[in-house]
């Protein structure tokens, strides 16, 4: 087979949470160049408007809608228009995401004992219910075509313990790749397939920029063998990969895409 035809996603219809920059942005990119028709769903309107309108500079049919991931009710409407809007719904990236400050290996702040509850509880709603509430939407509508993709972005951080990040991160990140378990388990008789990517250090916005801090990006280097920090070109392969029929077999898998730091 072909590689067209093994990553062919042309005509799919894809919702992404934090669509606006950074790594939900990467995975827009990939599928509208490959055909997809896109719904981005972002905090940040400015930054929104500005990614919608560079997709559809290059010909891509392309949805907007501005809203918090923690505002539930608003995130599933989002899901159900897009839904109503074309019809259909092949894959949601269940990626938006926040820091939850630095880790106890970087700061005081983020030792055990100094962590602020009302950030924990913000973390969670943004890192983790939101990551529910987006596959929930998604649910009944892959349930009626009997198909569908659902992939999370979760981190190294919540493979293994990073003490640069924090405890609200690794927490939220460790919890979404086990829910991603138990779907792909429950929805696999309608040939949802459910997978999550658990990235290392990328350069994007994440943490109000911590890796433009050369001292903090040089610690960041140096957890992986190769001794350097993605870029976002690097992260669409595998997104296309896992949004396309080449991965028809792959469900429930947590997939690191790290520059090898999962084996130091
Ligand atoms: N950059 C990395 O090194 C890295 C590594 C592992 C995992 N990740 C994960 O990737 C995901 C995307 O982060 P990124 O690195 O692309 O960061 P980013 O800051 O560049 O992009 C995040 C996007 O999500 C949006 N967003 C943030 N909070 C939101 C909210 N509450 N509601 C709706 N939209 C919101 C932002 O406006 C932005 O457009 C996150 O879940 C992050 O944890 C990133």
């Amino acid at each position: 087979m072909k590689a067209q035809q093994l990553f062919d996603v042309q005509g799919d219809v894809t919702f992404i949470t934090g669509g606006a920059r950074g790594m939900g942005q990467a995975f827009a990119e990939v599928m509208a160049a490959n055909g997809a028709r896109i719904a981005l769903y972002d905090i940040d309107g400015p930054a929104l408007e500005e990614a919608a309108a560079a997709l559809r500079a290059t010909g891509a049919e392309v949805i907007t809608t501005q809203g918090d991931v923690a505002d539930s009710a608003a995130l599933r409407a989002a899901v159900d228009a897009t839904v109503a809007h074309w019809g259909k719904l092949d894959s949601v990236f269940a990626n938006a995401g926040m820091s939850a400050g630095r880790g106890y290996a970087l700061s005081e702040a983020g030792r055990l004992e100094a962590v602020d509850l009302a950030t924990w509880e913000r973390v969670l709603q943004v890192n983790l219910t939101s990551v529910m509430v987006t596959m929930q939407a998604a649910t009944p509508h892959m349930k009626a075509q009997k198909s569908g993709r659902m992939i999370v972005n979760s981190s190294v951080g919540g493979l293994r313990v990073e003490p640069q990040v924090g405890y609200g991160y690794s927490a939220t990140k460790s919890a979404i790749a086990h829910i991603v378990r138990h779907a792909a388990l429950e929805l696999a008789p309608w040939n949802i397939l459910v997978n999550c990517v658990a990235p290392g250090a990328f350069r994007t916005n994440l943490g109000s920029g911590r890796l433009n801090d050369p001292a903090i990006a040089k610690i960041f280097e140096d957890m992986s063998p190769l001794k350097r920090i993605a870029s976002l070109e690097e992260f669409k392969g595998l997104m296309l990969l896992l949004a396309s029929p080449a991965s028809s077999f792959m469900t429930g898998t947590v997939i690191p895409i790290d520059g090898g730091a999962m084996v130091i």
